[in-house]
């Protein structure tokens, strides 16, 4: 059930039977000649909700702009500072906890975030470690997971693209948004891609450099909305029955 489509009252009763949330994350940035640019924000929301109807869970609101610095030079990407989104994650985490929420389950789609993310759960913890343990709120706990990373997930992408998966603008989200969005379905000629200088990078320049058309060793040319549809649909039953595992720990 969706936190946007509920009234006060019903996220009340809601909190007498669950105190655990999923939080989407995603982001807004290029995605290869072929992937839209909410591709991450796109798959995290999606999955996240239908991970929840699985679990009985809430989905709080998807934060749609992530920490991606070294997209900024392809055009319509979009980032917050690392500094930027440890605040509004500690703010999104706060606000819930002040309600009796204690249990953050994070459903991310983009390698960009995690670091940032982590920091951010150690920012909601320290603020806690400060303040002392004297209050009345609940002790939070925060999980992140990237839905593509989840094993059964990566086993099934591996058995569809093999090593053309890659590491950006990947068949499998690609895949994942060919079957959400139908009408979005995108074509081009993809080069086959080497790497000469590694998969390292730094700022938004040495990434385009490195990487010119966007991706990093993939083909999402071999992405179908029917393949999209499986590694959904896999993804969201992993989650939540990560997420329930999660709420009993
Ligand atoms: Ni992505």
């Amino acid at each position: 059930m969706l936190l946007h489509l509920m009234t006060w009252q019903e996220v009340e009763d809601y909190l007498k039977t669950s105190t655990g949330i999923m939080m989407p994350i995603g982001s807004t940035e290029q995605h290869g000649p072929t992937g839209l640019i909410g591709t991450d924000a796109v798959c995290a929301e999606a999955i996240a909700r239908a991970a929840g109807e699985i679990a009985e869970a809430a989905v709080g609101p998807t934060i749609s702009v992530g920490m991606a610095q070294h997209h900024m030079a392809f055009t319509g990407s979009m980032t917050l500072r690392p500094s930027t989104l440890v605040s509004v994650i500690a703010d999104y985490v706060n606000s819930l906890s002040r309600h009796g929420f204690d249990r953050f389950y994070f459903i991310n789609a983009h390698g960009g975030n995690v670091s940032t993310v982590q920091s951010a759960f150690q920012e909601v913890y320290a603020q806690t470690s400060i303040d002392g343990g004297g209050d009345n709120r609940p002790r939070v706990r925060c999980l992140l997971r990237q839905w593509y990373q989840r094993p059964r997930v990566q086993s099934l992408a591996k058995k569809f693209y093999g090593n053309k998966e890659g590491y950006h603008a990947t068949p499998s989200e690609v895949a994942v948004t060919q079957y959400l969005f139908p009408d979005a379905i995108k074509t081009a000629e993809l080069p086959e891609l080497t790497s000469p200088g590694g998969f390292s990078f730094t700022d938004a320049e040495d990434y385009r450099r490195r990487f010119p058309d966007g991706r990093m060793a993939s083909d999402p040319s071999l992405a179908t909305p029917e393949h999209g549809k499986e590694l959904f649909e896999l993804a969201a039953e992993d989650l939540a029955a990560d997420y329930r595992d999660f709420l009993k720990g």
